[in-house]
């Protein structure tokens, strides 16, 4: 993305702690007085969140998987067109808490090999990536344990179960190797707050010498 701001998103399989992650992250780079934008998907505009309940909400068997890809890239395409690129022109750094890489694993992978038309589709509509992205990688059985223990309408993914989990956990180091310049992996087996440092660590050094 060539921009005057910085674009970076975190990534991982349901209940890896990048949601955490990602907040733990903005909250340190504002003290270190950065201009922050914390944001996620689907979602991050009131649109987008509009089609967020279509898609993460209802019967699970609701929408195609075609279907579904189109309905997350629109989602997409509205967030990138109001918040994330308006921000960045701005000279801002956007934390997003999930970007395309969800929709290449996601929709790319679970029901059926659709990659190719996910990029196809990205190409045409999104046409960016982001900066930098996180790999927070954790072991799928200790991620659904911590996935399952939130209560919420919104289980449609993380219904999934292990063995596609790590699927998703393979699919997602794949994607770190095919995108290795943008690409920072971490272990999110340890602890919060040794999971935050390394992810400070992994910011503070693109920071210093954006690509
Ligand atoms: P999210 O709220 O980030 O859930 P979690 O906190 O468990 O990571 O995302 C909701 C679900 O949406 C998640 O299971 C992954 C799925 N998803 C897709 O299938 N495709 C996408 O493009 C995105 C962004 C998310």
């Amino acid at each position: 993305m060539t921009s005057k701001g910085h674009f970076i998103t975190f990534e991982g399989i349901d209940g890896s702690g990048k949601s955490t992650q990602a907040r733990l992250l903005a909250d340190h780079l504002r003290c270190l007085g950065y201009d922050v934008v914390l944001t996620r998907e689907p979602g991050g505009s009131p649109g987008a969140e509009e089609i967020r309940a279509l898609v993460l909400q209802g019967d699970p068997d609701r929408w195609s998987a075609e279907t579904e890809l189109l309905l997350f890239t629109a989602a997409r395409r509205d967030h990138m067109e109001r918040l994330i690129q308006p921000a960045v022109d701005a000279g801002q750094i956007v934390i997003c808490d999930r970007f395309a890489d969800s929709t290449r694993m996601y929709q790319g992978l679970s029901r059926g090999d659709l990659r190719a038309k996910v990029d196809t589709l990205h190409e045409l509509m999104i046409g960016q990536e982001p900066d930098l992205t996180i790999l927070i990688d954790m072991d799928p059985g200790q991620g659904l344990a911590r996935a399952k223990g939130r209560q919420g309408t919104e289980e449609r993914f993380e219904d999934f179960g292990t063995e596609l989990q790590e699927k998703m956990r393979a699919g997602f180091l794949a994607l770190a190797k095919e995108f290795a310049s943008r690409f920072r992996t971490i272990d999110g087996g340890q602890d919060v707050d040794a999971v935050a440092r390394d992810v400070q660590s992994a910011t503070a050094s693109y920071l210093s010498s954006p690509s």
